[in-house]
């Protein structure tokens, strides 16, 4: 019976101190606070967490971040799926969720060649458009999409992806049918239909040097040509041993030379094993899934996140040192659970390349890259 007692009072004196403990643990603080004399804090919502099915994620990147891009809800194939017919739901969601919390809106993106369907570049019958009528098609498209959301979305993403890895122009549709200068005429009609927004070119993979000298010269040439271009968008989906970090750094330095805002668009750390080395986004890619390529199914093991968080912050140090020219840094993604690093470049796997975890909880590496404003 004593004994009954004491256990009682015991395990009562646990659970006021744990709750108390709980309570006395100060929440997180706010990224875009953390960062708001360096540079925004962007992330990417996905439709089920802009519509409500992810209940806490709207409070939650209204806390922390002070810029938003739709991880596809502007995206050709979503905004405008069939000739004539165009899907606003979700975009008109994510702006109005923005406008509400004067959140910096990115527009992603008006010309690419993944996620664009192919009626885009064929006439009723089937037969390949005219540059004429594929010109008048893509003014069409980013006047009703930029003019929609004028004034309201404050930078769009207008080329994604226009450089192989090789750093040749990528042979797409765009410039196989229009010819080289497609990326002339999609700034072009940007800037119609929105003067007021900042407009960007965004591309994976440009810190690696091939790839940067033809990005580098790829953009000097537009500026010289008069093309209106305000940003260039070094995506950032990285790995622990990959990029250099001289290259990034360096990278950030040349583009900024350009007198363009330096941005940080989608980024994230793979801490899975690479199939193949691979890197970059190429959305098209994709291998089996087996053991040995997802060897954290439970957890991420102490080491593995520590890794991380030193991984961090070595990009945020590079970051924050040229926060005279990155404007932006913005991650891929909420949390861990619902990146597209579970299920590319192989399906079913678990991953953790983001700040926080899947239950929302700050991870190492969340505090890893606050510290690197003390620098
Ligand atoms: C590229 C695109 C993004 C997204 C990612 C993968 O980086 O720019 O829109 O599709 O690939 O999620």
């Amino acid at each position: 019976m004593k004994r009954n007692i004491f256990s009682r009072i015991a395990t009562g004196i646990i659970l006021a101190v744990t709750v108390l403990y709980t309570a006395c643990q100060k929440p997180e603080p706010a990224l875009k606070e953390v960062f708001s004399d360096h540079f925004m804090i962007g992330t990417a919502m996905n439709a089920s967490q802009m519509m409500g099915d992810d209940a806490p994620a709207k409070d939650f990147v209204a806390k922390h971040f002070n810029s938003l891009t739709a991880e596809n809800a502007m995206k050709w194939e979503r905004i405008h799926p069939l000739p004539g017919k165009y899907e606003f739901r979700i975009a008109d969601s994510t702006v109005a969720f923005t406008d509400r919390n004067g959140m910096f809106t990115v527009g992603h993106t008006l010309v690419w060649h993944q996620q664009t369907p192919k009626w885009v570049f064929e006439d009723s019958l089937g037969n390949a458009l005219t540059r004429d009528a594929l010109l008048a098609r893509l003014k069409d498209h980013i006047f009703t999409v930029a003019g929609r959301y004028k004034g309201r979305v404050k930078g769009w993403d207008v080329v994604n992806e226009a450089l192989d890895d090789d750093g040749s122009m990528r042979k797409t549709k765009w410039l196989e049918i229009i010819g080289d200068d497609y990326m002339h005429k999609a700034f072009e009609y940007a800037k119609e239909a929105d003067p007021e927004a900042e407009l960007y070119y965004n591309d994976y993979n440009i810190e690696t040097p091939a790839k940067r000298d033809s990005a580098v010269k790829l953009l000097r040439q537009l500026l010289a040509d008069g093309v209106k271009i305000d940003g260039v968008g070094i995506q950032g989906h990285y790995h622990m041993d990959f990029p250099d970090l001289k290259d990034l750094d360096e990278s950030i330095r040349q583009f900024g030379e350009l007198g363009l805002k330096v941005m940080i668009t989608e980024l994230d750390i793979n801490v899975l094993p690479r199939p193949e080395n691979i890197s970059g986004a190429d959305i098209s890619q994709n291998f089996e899934l087996q053991k040995q390529l997802n060897p954290y199914p439970e957890s991420l093991p102490d080491s593995a996140q520590r890794q991380l968080a030193g991984r961090y912050a070595d990009m945020f140090s590079i970051f924050v040192r040229h926060s005279d020219k990155v404007s932006r840094v913005t991650f891929w993604g909420v949390h861990d659970g619902q990146s597209w690093l579970n299920n590319w470049p192989v399906r079913g796997r678990t991953n953790y390349p983001l700040l926080f975890d899947r239950d929302y909880q700050a991870k190492p590496a969340f505090y890893s890259v606050i510290e690197t404003v003390k620098q």
